[in-house]
Parts: structure tokens; C-alpha cells; sequence
């Protein structure tokens, strides 16, 4: 492995710091869902209704509470030895309505306490600059996403961050899972599809303005800083065809195609070939205004990062509907793999072959921002917790990782997902947890939200020591 290469550990804003009104902060999605238990998944697929509801407890609102806890937090990260480490600046600290013109200096002064901490310690930190937390009122007032006017307020917000954290902040992603905003257009782009009658006309639409905010971003940030590092960020995992039978495997292939499609514009600078058919057939118009394509072609990124949990598996046989859970996308059931307690399969190789298509494909440095296992711990009396299991999920994607890099594969860095437990973005609960460092909190917001390292923490720290050498 390489000397500089980057371990460390991610986390995001609205899913860890709480504080959600604090310092002048706005709203965003995550701040008026509760828990899968109390109808999140309703209220994403009918956000007026809602909002009309008042909840018994909103997990964000409170969260980890890292807001009030980063030192100490960042100290444990400090412990174990990490190079870098990934959070997201929640928009609506720095613009509260998003459509402002001077920045919030309260949440600009926030940051900066973080990534001080950071390099107090040497730790480089990698920063998304939209993770799920569009504010409420660019919702509200300009529909989101599909409307243009979202280019032009992202980009103000960029400049802000920009300009600020010039000399602290190196590596930039400029929108989480750029891909989710097909899947789950209300998390990816704050968009509501309820009353619209082309949906796919819409998604893509909001998509194209992601995609041209990306390359505008991409281009201010060189030009304030031509040291920054900029990415892009897919939710990734290759998909696999059921069978051999050619209608699978060009179904396969067109499923991760679907994904591609945002990198291929991130990276090649223009819209795929195939597009043209798909947009054809599915009677999308982009709205694309003099410029745009150029912005594209001129201002690709210089990195692509991805979250892999799971490789998926489809068939073109209707009648083939055994369906599992993952990140972003259900997968049909793999009988090869093991699945984590929400169903998520376990698939190492699955890494090591998607970063070696990823490589293949666009020959640009990979980053792994997220991976990890999302499992139910049982602390013991002094609120220690074995956490095996864990242990052995990185332990074989590690592995997989190191691979693909024997492969060729040119691999910056690797930040486990929610180091520190954390709200589980999907369905709101505490009990789903990723971390090394245990949360004394529930779903219902119990708990003394005191830390405890787990015995993952003492394991990943000898494994950044080592270099990758000891898993
Ligand atoms: C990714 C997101 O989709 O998966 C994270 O970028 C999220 O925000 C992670 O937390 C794991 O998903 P979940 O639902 O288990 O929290």
C-alpha cells in the first residue's frame, strides 16, 4: 500500500450533529422525518401530509449530537490513527433558506472549528458539499431540484465554502450519491414527483442541473484553489445478471448503465451515447441552455469516489422476484450471499470488481468513501461491545480492496462508513450502527449519548498502523 495512502472514516452532517436550529441553521428533509417506526418511509413518499404531522421524536434534531461533541470525537479518530476524515458542511448552517446572498457566519465558524481539529492532528479532511440536506425552503419555494435556479444558489453557497476553507480543505464531492437522485429523487433532490405526470422527464431534468452545479462547481473551485481536488460520488455496487441468458445480462448491464450515466458525465465531460436512446424512449427533453455542454466538457472532476455496501443482481424474468434490501436500490436475493441483519448482502469480491470496472472505465483515481456494516450491537455492563462481525466485514473488503489495487487500480483512500455510530440515513434508527466508537442512545432519543470504543476501534487502529499489512 501505498505510504500516503488516505484510511480514515466518514460520517454525514444532518445524520451526526444535531444542534439542528443552533447558530441560525435551517431546515432540510432529514429535520422533519421521524423514524421508520413512526412513518418515515410514508412521509418521504407524501412530504405535505408530513408536514402537516407533528412527531413524537425527530432523530436529527438531536442526533449523535456531534455539534457539541466534535473534539472529542475527533480525538478518538485522532486515536486511531486516521489520515482523513469525511463529513459533509450542512448547507443550512451556511445558507438557512439556501436563496441568501451573505453566508451564515455562525455555521462558516463552526467548520472551521472542525477542520482545525482535524489538522491539529494531521488529519486531511474530505469534505461533501451536498449530503442529502437541500434546504427546506429551496423545496418550499422553488420546487428543488428541478428547478434551475438551484444552479445558481449552490453555487453561492460553494463560493462561500470555497473561498473560507481554502487553506484547511483539499478534497471536495460535490454531491453525495449523485445516482440517488433517480432512485430516491426526494432524498437526492428534494423533489416531490407526486402531482407530475413524466417522471422520468423531471428526475433527469434535476439531474442535468446536479450535473451542470457539479461542473460549475468543479470550475470555481479550481479557480479559487487549483490545488483542490474535486469529486464526484456514486453509489456503486456491480451488478450481476441472474443467469447466463443474454436477456439478463444485457438487463445487468443496462442497470449499472443507469448509474454510469452520472460519472460518465462527470468524468468524459458529456452525455452518453446511449442517453439518447433512453431519453428517446422514456420522452425526456432536457432543458439544455447555451453553455451547458460546454461547462460539462471543460470542468470534469479529478477523482471519482464511491459508498459500495453490496454488489445487486437482477433478471429479465418477471417471475423472478425474490427481492433483498440494499443501499439505494433492492437487489434481487444472491444465493451465494450472506445478508446483514436489513438484508443488505455481503459481497467483498463485489469491491474488488467494481473498482476494477470503474478503473477500467475511466481511468481516473478511485476513493472509497463509504463502506461498512450496519449491524445491531449488544453492549455489555460497561457498554463494551465484540463487535466480530464488524471486524470481519472490513477485514474481507479490505482485502478485496487491497486486490484491486495489486490489479492496477489506482486507490486514493478508504473511509469506513459512520466511524462513530449515527442516525441510519434510511430509516432514521440508532440500532442500525456502523461505528468503532459505540453511542449510548436508542431510537426513541434515550441515552446518555456517551461514547465507547468498541473492540473494532483497537482493530482498525492497528490495521492503519500496519498499513493495511495486519487485518
Ligand atoms: C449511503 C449514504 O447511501 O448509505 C449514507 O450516503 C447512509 O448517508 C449510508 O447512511 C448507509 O445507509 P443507512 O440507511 O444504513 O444509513
Amino acid at each position: 500500500m501505498d505510504k500516503d495512502f488516505l484510511w480514515g472514516g466518514a460520517v454525514a452532517a444532518n445524520q451526526c450533529e444535531g444542534a439542528y436550529l443552533a447558530d441560525g441553521k435551517g431546515l432540510t428533509l432529514t429535520d422533519l422525518l421521524p423514524d421508520a417506526n413512526h412513518g418515515r418511509w410514508e412521509a418521504l413518499k407524501d412530504l405535505n401530509k408530513a408536514l402537516e404531522t407533528t412527531y413524537e421524536y425527530y432523530p436529527s434534531h438531536e442526533a449523535i449530537d456531534f455539534y457539541h461533541h466534535y473534539k472529542e470525537d475527533i480525538a478518538l479518530f485522532a486515536e486511531m490513527g486516521f489520515k482523513t476524515f469525511r463529513t459533509s458542511i450542512n448547507w443550512t448552517r451556511i445558507f438557512p433558506n439556501g436563496d441568501e446572498k451573505e453566508p451564515n457566519e455562525e455555521g462558516l465558524a463552526f467548520y472551521d472549528s472542525i477542520f482545525d481539529e482535524c489538522l491539529k492532528y494531521g488529519i486531511e479532511p474530505l469534505v461533501t458539499i451536498n449530503h442529502f440536506d437541500t434546504p427546506f425552503a429551496l423545496y418550499q419555494n422553488y420546487g428543488g431540484w428541478k428547478n434551475r435556479k438551484l444552479v445558481d444558489f449552490y453555487l453561492n453557497y460553494c463560493k462561500a465554502v470555497f473561498n473560507r476553507f481554502k487553506d484547511k480543505v483539499k478534497y471536495w464531492l460535490t454531491f453525495n450519491e449523485i445516482n440517488m437522485i433517480i432512485h430516491l429523487p426526494i432524498v437526492g433532490g428534494f423533489i416531490d414527483l407526486k402531482n407530475e405526470s413524466n417522471l422520468e422527464q423531471v428526475k433527469y431534468q434535476a439531474a442535468h442541473h446536479q450535473l451542470l452545479a457539479s461542473a460549475l462547481a468543479t470550475k470555481l473551485a479550481h479557480e479559487i484553489n487549483p490545488e483542490f481536488k474535486i469529486g464526484c460520488m456514486l453509489g456503486a455496487g456491480k451488478t450481476y445478471a441472474h443467469t447466463c441468458h443474454p436477456e439478463d445480462v444485457w438487463k445487468a448491464y443496462n442497470a449499472d448503465r443507469k448509474d454510469y450515466f452520472f460519472i460518465d458525465v462527470q468524468v468524459r465531460g458529456y452525455y452518453p451515447s446511449y442517453s439518447k436512446r433512453f431519453f428517446k424512449e422514456n420522452n425526456i427533453t432536457l432543458d439544455i441552455q447555451d453553455g451547458d455542454l460546454e461547462v460539462l466538457r471543460e470542468h470534469t472532476v479529478d477523482f471519482i469516489s464511491l459508498s459500495y455496501y453490496s454488489s445487486r443482481l437482477t433478471s429479465a424474468d418477471p417471475k423472478m422476484n425474490d427481492k433483498t434490501d440494499g443501499n439505494i436500490v433492492p437487489s434481487m436475493k444472491n444465493q451465494y450471499l450472506e445478508v446483514s441483519e436489513w438484508g443488505w448482502q455481503i459481497d467483498p469480491l463485489g469491491l474488488r470488481i467494481t473498482l476494477n470496472e470503474l478503473y477500467d472505465r475511466y481511468q481516473k483515481p478511485l476513493f472509497i468513501v463509504e463502506n461498512g456494516l450496519g449491524a445491531i450491537d449488544s453492549p455489555d455492563e460497561n457498554f463494551y461491545v465484540e463487535d466480530d462481525y464488524r471486524i470481519a466485514y472490513h477485514r474481507e473488503h479490505i482485502k478485496a480492496m487491497k486486490a484491486a489495487i495489486e490489479d492496477g487500480v489506482e486507490l486514493w483512500g478508504y473511509t469506513t462508513w459512520g466511524c462513530i455510530d449515527i442516525v441510519s440515513a434510511s430509516n432514521g434508527e440508532m440500532s442500525k450502527r456502523y461505528g468503532f466508537i459505540y453511542v449510548d442512545l436508542d431510537n426513541e432519543g434515550n441515552g446518555t449519548r456517551k461514547r465507547y470504543k468498541k473492540k473494532s476501534f483497537d482493530w482498525y487502529k492497528n490495521v492503519i498502523a500496519t498499513n493495511g499489512e495486519e487485518l
